[in-house]
């Protein structure tokens, strides 16, 4: 088996772009994607789950530098959401706590959220060669001007779509139009459709709705009693816990429950590498508040966190801010203040962009859906005392307080995507340079930098080494370093310039005379001496405070 090439091979497998909106029309695959994909395997950034076996299409696992790279975004999120939180719009510091739910929930809370009802896609399927399509991912060829011709119906950006493309050509005689399988209603027409990869037309089937949610049984009998389902979101465990929070954290409206952890989602086309995988990490916010107060929070929101994809590196225009059309929200979010996406341009979406991270105003349809189906009802509101003491000064009448002061809160739910994350920190840092020895660096912001600094002695004699291992010693009790004593300078510096760690520190003949070390910039190749009992502060100064440094 060719490991590294069932790497590339499963991402040139999953070629479709993504499903939001701002939709790509790239050539299948890039040429740094496949770049990107190799290096991510030949240094242990992601593997192909299972790989020895043959892979497991929409299941990626994470190497030693990539588990590394993905806790440090987890890391900066938790710490910049939960343990210090910014100031809100109101001039306060946010109200935030933390969650941790299991992926199995009673499966009423699926019911509830109206994940077992509604949470599919339309699919088709093809008779002949077994295959199955999103029917809004079909398209077809068509004769500009005949309804007699035959129909060629291809997957975009998938190599159906160049075969399609030379076979209609060469029927029709002239260049065939382009129109959605979704548009063609009429029998006679449909019989005419030549499915992406089949022989005969006809053979596609009426689309059926294909629920995305992992099934399985919980306890020893495998029945219709026991069905549960593996969490296709995060969220419905903090809205399921939200009295226990109340009651047991003092926390006050407005205030936020954060989450991160697994979620699984049986896509039925999984692609371009890790974006839409079948198992993935979400870190998800439900920001609770007065339904008055919505325009504001979500704003906040909406710009907060664009403005923190920035500040760990995303900062240049391969990021952008897209507030939703009216006719793009979901159900629960139609009356409110607005959903937007947090998007980049990953190299498989460009010119398009990809959906990060989604915020959106959901109203108070969760918690009122979980007060209705638990049979709590009226006891999953909130009592807002404060508002109680401020309407009793203003002199309203008790009857209308009473009205006022017991509500569903409202919900602004940031909800962001950590492999996806890591994928744009990766797309991101990912540069070409054919002046060094290793071709390329990864220009990861030092915060999520895997390796944060490298210690080298210069040779291996003359008590550099032991020089080198105290400072290692030293400074790997506050951040993930390495000490690399293989090979020479050139070589190492290429290890960790394809690892991305920003500053490799080298102990050689004129540290033994003034405790100096040389210190190396990744990004700009330039050296500097530093004294070593300054190297801590230098690396403090250069990573910033907080989680992920
Ligand atoms: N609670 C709201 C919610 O789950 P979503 O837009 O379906 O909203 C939120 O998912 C985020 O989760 C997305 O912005 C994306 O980053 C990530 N995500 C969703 N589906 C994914 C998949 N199949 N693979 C990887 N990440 C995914």
């Amino acid at each position: 088996m060719e490991t590294l090439a069932n790497g590339i091979a499963e991402f040139l497998m999953s070629e479709q772009a993504p499903q939001k909106q701002s939709q790509p029309k790239s050539p299948p695959t890039s040429s740094k994607m496949e770049k990107l994909v190799a290096l991510c395997k030949r240094r242990g950034f992601i593997f192909q789950d299972s790989e020895i076996y043959g892979g497991i299409n929409g299941f990626w696992d994470y190497g030693p530098l990539g588990v590394e790279l993905k806790k440090n975004l987890k890391d900066a999120w938790w710490h910049d959401i939960v343990r210090c939180p910014s100031i809100g719009p109101d001039g306060q510091l946010l109200e935030m706590v933390g969650l941790d739910c299991t992926i199995i929930m009673n499966p009423k809370v699926w019911i509830a959220s109206g994940h077992v009802g509604g949470f599919s896609d339309p699919m088709v399927d093809d008779r002949e060669t077994k295959q199955r399509f999103r029917f809004d991912h079909v398209m077809c060829f068509v004769h500009p001007n005949g309804d007699d011709a035959p129909i060629f119906a291809f997957l975009s950006d998938s190599p159906s779509e160049a075969k399609r493309k030379k076979q209609a050509t060469k029927a029709f005689g002239v260049e065939p139009k382009v129109i959605a399988y979704s548009e063609i209603k009429n029998a006679a027409q449909l019989a005419k459709v030549f499915a992406p990869e089949a022989e005969k037309p006809g053979t596609l089937t009426e689309p059926r709705q294909f629920n995305l949610m992992f099934k399985t049984y919980v306890g020893a009998i495998e029945s219709e009693d026991s069905i549960a389902y593996l969490r296709p979101e995060t969220a419905q465990g903090i809205f399921a816990n939200y009295r226990n929070v109340l009651d047991t954290s003092r926390v006050k409206v407005p205030f936020g429950i954060a989450q991160i952890g697994k979620a699984f989602r049986n896509e039925v086309t999984p692609r371009n590498y890790t974006f839409r995988s079948r198992e993935f990490e979400q870190m998800e916010i439900e920001f609770f508040i007065h339904p008055a107060t919505a325009n504001e929070w979500y704003k906040f929101w909406r710009d907060s966190r664009f403005k923190w994809w920035q500040s760990i590196g995303l900062a240049g225009s391969n990021l952008q801010l897209r507030e939703h059309d009216k006719d793009e929200l979901a159900h629960y979010a139609k009356e409110g203040a607005g959903t937007s996406d947090i998007e980049y341009k990953f190299p498989f979406t460009d010119p398009g962009f990809g959906e990060l991270e989604g915020v959106a105003h959901r109203t108070d349809f969760d918690l009122r859906q979980h007060a209705q189906h638990s049979g709590l009802g009226d006891k999953l509101k909130y009592f807002d005392q404060d508002l109680q003491v401020k309407l009793q000064n203003q002199g309203v009448p008790k009857d209308e307080i009473d009205k006022q002061v017991k509500y569903f809160p409202h919900v602004i739910e940031p909800s962001a995507g950590a492999d996806r994350g890591t994928l744009a920190l990766l797309c991101e840092a990912y540069t070409d340079d054919p002046g060094r020895p290793s071709g390329v660096v990864m220009k990861f912001h030092p915060r999520m930098a895997p390796i944060k600094a490298a210690i080298f002695p210069l040779v291996d004699k003359d008590g550099m080494p032991e020089i080198a291992q105290n400072l290692y010693m030293d400074l790997r009790k506050t951040w993930n370093v390495q000490l690399d004593v293989k090979q020479n300078i050139g070589k190492r510096y290429a290890r960790m310039d394809e690892a991305g760690t920003p500053f490799c520190f080298t102990v050689d003949t004129q540290t033994l005379q003034d405790q100096t070390v040389t210190v190396r910039y990744r990004d700009t190749l330039q050296q500097e001496r530093v004294n070593i009992s300054q190297v801590r502060a230098f690396l403090a100064d250069k990573i910033g405070a907080g989680a992920g440094g």
